[in-house]
């Protein structure tokens, strides 16, 4: 039997780093200590119950809250030091930042500061965790403002305030049936599943695309009352099916991963909307922009899908705060430019359209 020759992790990002002869390595250095945070959080994730590693970090009660204000899971907690110790050493960062920690991570004095910051979701899906559905980690990576390396100083909230368009490179890691790296330097997608009995990630998946038509979406559906006119009128086309104006029928998938969802759109297309809803006025959305729908933004936009707020593209969006919420649609190109006119389009009144008089199913009282 002759084996598949295939490229490691290493050997592609050898390859990518050809186009630029004078880079120092410092980037690749990084990328592959983030794969080794991701490789021993897949470990971690894989013993389960075993491992104690379930369920919240203090047993009794579950007290522990992180910025969000959501209540963290041990494995959000251990994910998060992989991350910390794992990339701190190598030398090549400024500083971090994490949805588990409140304030930006200080590279120790101890050790040499570099020119890049690493922004994460250490474990995105947590609540999946004790039910064993597929989680992951969302990366993305910046450059320190030049002063910042200049002056080697500690690292700020504004440091980390930079739009989506900035970022260099982008990447998550799947804990599913198989272990997998999908990342993007800014020269297309590429994915790479984890080989257990070598411990290395292998090319896989090179110049993933995203099929720019679908017919399958993904949204919270409980949140229907609260969604604004335009995502109410896009999902009772889609339910609306092959008599409605879509004149298609479309199917629903909701895993409350992004990361899992985002994987089977960049697979075989699709459409996942977390849009920003009336639920709760001080949440514009609810997945945060520097860690989720950004580098989520930058995988699907060099993979020829889209993200969007729905009403701007989503890497044009100037952040505010570290921990910043906002409204996220992304996947197969058309469906994300059809939402995007949609909300473009003034408000249309249900009198127009008489098919969802009737069958409207996502409809509230008023719309
Ligand atoms: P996290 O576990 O990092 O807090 O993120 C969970 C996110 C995202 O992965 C998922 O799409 C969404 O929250 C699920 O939200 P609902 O519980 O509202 O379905
Ligand atoms: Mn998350
Ligand atoms: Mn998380």
């Amino acid at each position: 039997m002759t084996t598949r020759r295939r490229f490691t992790l290493t050997q592609y990002l050898i390859e990518q780093r050809r186009r630029f002869p004078s880079a120092s390595g410092d980037f690749n250095a990084l990328l592959l200590d983030v794969a080794l945070a991701c490789k021993a959080i897949a470990r971690s994730v894989a013993f389960g119950e075993l491992g104690s590693v379930l369920g919240h970090p203090t047993p009794e009660v579950a007290t522990s809250v992180n910025v969000q204000g959501e209540v963290q899971k041990k494995m959000d907690v251990i994910s998060n030091e992989y991350f910390t110790q794992m990339t701190e050493w190598g030398g090549h960062l400024a500083g971090m930042a994490s949805e588990e920690m409140d304030e930006p991570y200080q590279i120790p004095e101890t050790l040499q500061r570099g020119k890049y910051m690493l922004v994460f979701d250490p474990l995105d899906g947590s609540s999946n965790i004790d039910v064993n559905v597929t989680v992951g980690s969302i990366f993305s990576v910046l450059r320190a403002p030049q002063e910042v390396i200049d002056s080697g100083r500690d690292v700020v909230a504004a440091d980390f305030l930079q739009p989506g368009t900035q970022q260099l490179a982008a990447g998550y890691a799947l804990y599913g049936p198989t272990t997998m790296l999908v990342l993007t330097v800014g020269n297309g997608v590429a994915g790479f599943t984890l080989d257990p009995n070598l411990g290395q990630f292998m090319l896989t998946h090179p110049d993933i695309q995203v099929p720019v038509d679908t017919n399958e979406f993904a949204i919270n559906a409980s949140n229907a009352r609260f969604w604004e006119a335009p995502v109410k009128r896009y999902v009772d086309e889609c339910l609306a099916g092959k008599p409605g104006p879509r004149a298609k029928d479309f199917n629903m998938r909701w895993i409350a991963s992004m990361v899992a969802e985002a994987h089977r759109i960049l697979m075989r297309g699709g459409v996942f909307l977390y849009p920003r809803d009336t639920k709760d006025p001080s949440k514009p959305g609810r997945l945060r922009l520097l860690y989720e729908a950004n580098p989520m933004g930058m995988i699907m936009e060099q993979a020829g899908g889209r993200a969007s707020t729905g009403e701007v593209p989503m890497l044009s969006v100037q952040p505010t705060s570290l921990h910043q919420r906002i409204g996220l649609v992304f996947g197969s190109k058309n469906e994300v430019e059809r939402i995007e006119r949609y909300h473009a389009e003034p408000i249309r009144h249900e009198l127009d359209n008489p098919l969802f008089t009737e069958r409207s199913l996502f409809r509230d009282s008023h719309y």
